[in-house]
């Protein structure tokens, strides 16, 4: 028996990245069914059938996380499918960036609906499922750039909410056995860390004690504590994971 087995749980931008080996690390830990929520549906099932042949316990979703009514119906899909839900894992997000000065509209916007209002819609869907079960684990993927970073105003602006958002629902869900907890990781690779410049990554890389960039599974290990009862106690936290580096 894994240390998630019977529970069924929600990954937002599971496609691929650290959404991608965090699905997986929750299959291998006993997950009862994972639902992968992703913009691009043949991506998504192209995943699910990757980690599960069987097509038994992942299934994917087409939701853009940034569009309500696509949150409200995704969440009802999941319902009729696994009838609950235990786990949230709010993963999806993305960057735009460039100096405040010169940053537009269009970029602080972009970011703050996908990583900011995703994170608060899904919350909005599930948040209630979970309590009327009075029970609930709600991990929320933020960023060592929470904490401020070159170039990166509106997603720092995104991760730093994040975070006091998801005390916030701790607070809350505490006394329906609700947990939420952060996750920020520092230089992971995955697609989104692609669009680095070498130079930069070299950079990044000097200022990592264990010198070297984390890898998506380096993640997905501490997602899948915080959703388990191995986590029971640990609510309202923030787990920096980067390699003992910071911005
Ligand atoms: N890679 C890093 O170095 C790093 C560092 C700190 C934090 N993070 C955070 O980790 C999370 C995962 O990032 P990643 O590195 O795996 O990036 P990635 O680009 O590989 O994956 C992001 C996933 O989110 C999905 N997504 C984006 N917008 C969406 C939307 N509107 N609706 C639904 N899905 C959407 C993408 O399709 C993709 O599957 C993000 O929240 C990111 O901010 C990443």
């Amino acid at each position: 028996m894994g240390k998630l087995s019977g529970k069924y749980a929600v990954v937002t931008g599971g496609s691929q990245g650290i959404g991608e080996a965090i699905v997986k690390r929750f299959v291998e830990d006993g997950a009862a069914g994972v639902a992968i929520l992703g913009r691009n549906l043949d991506v998504a099932q192209n995943t699910a059938k990757l980690i599960d042949p069987t097509g038994e316990k992942v299934i994917a979703i087409r939701c853009d996380v940034s569009d309500e009514q696509q949150v409200a119906d995704a969440v009802e899909t999941i319902l009729e499918k696994f009838k609950t839900i235990d786990i949230l894992v709010n993963n999806a997000g993305v960057t735009n960036d460039s100096m405040f000065h010169k940053m537009t509209k269009e970029q602080w916007d972009a970011v703050i609906n996908i990583n900011l209002y995703g994170v608060y819609h899904m919350c909005k869907y599930i948040v209630p499922v979970m309590r009327e079960k009075n029970y609930g684990r709600i991990v929320n993927i933020t960023s060592i750039s929470a904490f401020g970073n070159i170039g990166q105003a509106n997603y720092s602006a995104t991760k730093g909410a994040i975070i006091s958002f998801t005390n916030t629902l701790a607070m809350e869900g505490g006394p329906k056995n609700i947990t939420a907890n952060c996750i920020a990781p520092g230089f992971i690779r995955t697609e989104m860390y692609n669009a680095v410049p070498d130079e930069i990554i070299a950079k990044h890389i000097k200022r990592v004690p264990l010198k070297r960039l984390g890898e998506p599974s380096e993640i997905a290990g501490a997602a899948s504590f915080m959703a388990s009862d191995d986590a029971s106690f640990v609510s309202g936290q923030c787990l920096v994971i980067s390699g003992g580096g910071s911005i």
